[in-house]
């Protein structure tokens, strides 16, 4: 069977800056900031986008490339008869995992913009109403399930078009769009009276904050933000073709990434700061943006009702689109992996990996209501998947990654595939294995022992 490829080099940037920028960047990103102390954790969170994950970026797109298969393959192919593809296996795994309880929150999106559409929070003014609302739509036992399987099967929808056709030619049109709402946003956030503070809480940083728990946060946050550890990169960059420059995609995937995450907190803490809203450290969780946020757009626009009524609408459909772009990445995962490991066709492959996915999705959509009192350690089955996921089978599956490319991998084979056999330049190549070898795996090593405070 012939392997798709990307049909362009901007498509293929455009589909992997597309998987890496989504909820992660502007749901996820400013809880993290707000929860582990603003400007501080950034710094941390961008020196490991640079030590973790770019050098792994570059790993996961070197073993995508070169083998051109899922990746599980990819492994049993530079590392036959070993039990390397376990983490393979491992990424398809977590792909499947994490896919399931995102599209609940992309689900959530679906209803707060068509909310926002419908103008449902004009006039609403205090807290406990806006409370009330997401509280009453997230327990419900049938909207935020409806929500989250239209999503998968959007996702789907984009999936069985294939690579081309479905994957590339919708990121292209997707991405600029993202963009373009998101600057929008920004100016018109900052550019708020009394939006001062929320700008200092993104800028002063304040070190006395920074614990062994804000370190691993801000890890976490880098490698599911990058989408990184669980092979989606890799399997993205096998539809790369022969002449993608590798360094310099990881570049530009990393930088508009953390842009994107970097705007998504000046839309927010600057316009908390306006609506004079005052974010207690409670408002900061996975209700932010559907609690806190509709009520400050009210507040900040609250002389002019239109303004809150586009601000509102295009915040949310913006969510929809970032979401979009990363479950087709998540989805693609796991069904190159079984349509190519187990011989199935291509829409039978994404079929079953869609409803595998809305099975699992429903327990953690109804986490927040009926099975709210299924707990453990405290946590309900979506913070479960969230902080299992992130907070250690990524970080655990880019150690071995790191590992595999590192000590593993053909030095010959390595240095070819990240010149295009010879054409590009790589003066970084010694320090990239250096990293690659020693930084990388320990420093992730160090920062999950040290929470489970084991030194
Ligand atoms: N990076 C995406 C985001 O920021 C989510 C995502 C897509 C992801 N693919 C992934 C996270 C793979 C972890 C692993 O929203």
């Amino acid at each position: 069977m012939e392997r798709e490829n990307f049909g362009s080099k901007i498509g293929a940037i455009l589909a992997a800056a597309g998987s890496a920028v989504g909820l992660g960047n502007i749901w996820r990103f400013p809880i993290e900031t707000g929860r582990n102390g603003g400007a501080a954790f950034i710094l941390v969170y961008i020196g490991c986008i640079i030590l973790l994950g770019m050098p792994i970026m570059m790993s996961e797109f070197l073993i995508g490339r070169h083998t051109q298969s899922n990746t599980a393959r990819a492994y049993q192919k530079l590392a036959p008869g070993t039990p390397w593809k376990w983490v393979g296996r491992l990424g398809v795994f977590t792909g499947f995992f994490i896919l399931s309880y995102y599209a609940v929150v992309a689900g959530w999106t679906v209803e707060y913009a068509l909310l926002a559409l419908g103008n449902q929070f004009q006039g609403m003014t205090t807290k406990e109403e806006y409370e009330r609302v997401f509280t009453d739509f997230s327990s419900d036992p049938v909207w935020p399930i409806v929500w989250l399987i239209v999503f998968i099967l959007l996702t789907h929808f984009v999936i069985v078009r294939g690579v081309a056709r479905g994957i590339e030619r919708w990121s292209k049109v997707l991405m600029p769009l993202l963009f373009i709402i998101v600057a929008v946003l920004v100016v018109c956030s900052v550019s708020m009276p009394g939006a001062g503070s929320g700008v200092e809480f993104l800028l002063r940083p304040d070190f006395s904050k920074v614990t062994g728990k804000v370190v691993l946060n801000a890890m976490g946050q880098a490698f599911y933000s990058l989408s990184l550890g669980m092979g989606c990169l890799c399997t993205y960059a096998s539809y790369f073709d022969r002449k993608t420059n590798l360094a310099k995609t990881t570049l530009q995937v990393c930088i508009i990434d953390t842009l994107i995450a970097l705007m998504a907190g000046f839309i927010i803490f600057p316009a908390a700061a306006a609506a004079n809203y005052g974010l207690a450290p409670q408002d900061i969780g996975p209700n932010l943006i559907f609690i806190t946020l509709p009520n400050v757009f009210q507040h900040a626009f609250g002389a002019v009702p239109a303004l809150a009524y586009v601000f509102s609408a295009m915040f949310y459909l913006l969510l929809i689109v970032a979401a979009l772009t990363s479950t087709i990445s998540m989805h693609e995962v796991v069904t190159s992996y079984m349509s190519e490991e187990f011989n199935l066709k291509r829409s039978r492959s994404a079929l079953i990996e869609t409803t595998l996915s809305i099975v699992l999705g429903i327990f953690c959509a109804l986490s927040f209501g009926k099975l709210a009192d299924w707990r453990l350690l405290d946590m309900t089955i979506f913070d479960i998947f969230d902080w299992t996921a992130s907070n250690i089978c990524l970080p655990v599956g880019g150690m071995f990654i790191a590992l595999f490319t590192g000590w593993y991998l053909d030095r010959q084979l390595f240095r070819d595939e990240i010149t295009n056999g010879g054409t590009v330049r790589a003066p970084y190549f010694k320090v990239l294995i250096f990293v690659l070898r020693y930084i990388t795996p320990l420093l992730i090593l160090a920062i999950i022992l040290s929470n489970f405070g084991l030194f």
